[in-house]
């Protein structure tokens, strides 16, 4: 008899193919009576498959009692919540590592877009503007400039790496100070002070909440670039609206933000700022990898083994 699980929105393609083809799986995001099909399923779900950014919460883990498994699609797990798992003992898994080469390589390419208006210049291009007005204003320079990295983990290593092939200089602050080479700063507001670009990488959740403020903003300065593939929660979104608007920063790239994927209109006005559709990870490969780990979490659990990249 195949496992019965709970998949909780529409996800990956091949993912859910395969997830379809293996398990006995109930489409929470399709339930009409989301109480009614919990109930109707309870009795034997041991394991919720999760996509996307809703809430895996405390009421969600128990209407299923013998729920012993969250396997995450993704790293960041700040949508589940890791108390109510913790207390009943289930399993949380995610899926790092696998991604960290496309999430460096897209966070290297905000820096590129906002420090060298690249889409600006071309919507330039595209309008007819060039014969008429000449050429593109002059941009900004990567080379020799500093990078802020808030959270020097994985992720952040690997675009600390590609910072330094653009002869970008490299500073971090984290909670604990790591065994690397590059200066630390205490906090995110001297970060932001010494950075000429602050590259956010911190996971999202209550923590970080909210982090990078007017006052980070401010330590930025006129001259500093914010980019963030995080979580659009480490970021005052309001504030950092205002600095933008204002000129207070001199620009953003942005992949994440607080209410995906509603996103202010007022940020499409902007000139100064460069805005992707959350798609750091986006790629055939590493979302097939991201898939392929989330799937062989639930193997292992269910067929009784350990699993491979439980969250801590
Ligand atoms: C994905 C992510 O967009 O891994 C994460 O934490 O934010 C991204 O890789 C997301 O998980 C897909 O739903």
């Amino acid at each position: 008899m195949k496992h019965k699980i709970v998949i909780t929105a529409q996800g990956h393609k091949g993912t859910l193919e395969t997830l379809l083809r293996e398990f006995d799986c109930g489409k929470l995001w399709e339930a009409a009576d989301r109480g009614a099909f919990l109930k109707e399923r309870a009795p034997r779900v041991r394991a919720i498959a999760h996509f996307g950014h809703s809430k895996v919460d405390g009421p969600l883990m128990d209407a299923l009692p013998k729920l012993e498994i969250v396997a995450n699609f993704g790293v960041g797990v700040d949508q589940i919540d890791l108390e109510a798992a913790k207390k009943r003992k289930i399993i949380v898994t995610n899926t790092p590592d696998v991604l960290n080469d496309c999430v460096a390589d897209c966070a290297m390419a905000l820096v590129l877009n906002a420090l060298r208006k690249l889409p600006q210049s071309e919507a330039y291009l595209r309008s007819g503007y060039w014969p008429t007005r000449g050429p593109y204003p002059l941009c900004t320079s990567l080379g020799g400039k500093t990078m802020g990295v808030l959270g020097l983990g994985r992720i952040g290593e690997a675009i600390a790496r590609r910072a330094q092939t653009f002869g970008m200089k490299i500073r971090y602050h984290n909670r604990s100070k790591k065994d690397v080479a590059y200066p630390y700063d205490k906090d995110a507001v001297e970060l932001a002070r010494n950075s000429d670009v602050l590259m956010v990488v911190i996971p999202g959740g209550a923590q970080s909440s909210k982090l990078v403020n007017a006052k980070v903003l401010d330590a930025l300065g006129p001259e500093g670039y914010l980019v963030n593939i995080a979580r659009g929660s480490v970021v005052d979104e309001p504030a950092l609206l205002k600095y933008l608007q204002e000129k207070k920063i001199a620009g953003a790239g942005l992949d994440v933000f607080a209410d995906e994927p509603r996103v202010p209109a007022e940020f499409f006005a902007l000139d100064n700022a460069v805005l992707f559709p959350h798609v750091a990870s986006a790629t055939v490969e590493t979302r097939k990898a991201m898939g392929d780990l989330q799937i062989e979490n639930l193997r292992r659990h269910l067929a009784g083994k350990p699993v491979l990249t439980r969250v801590a």
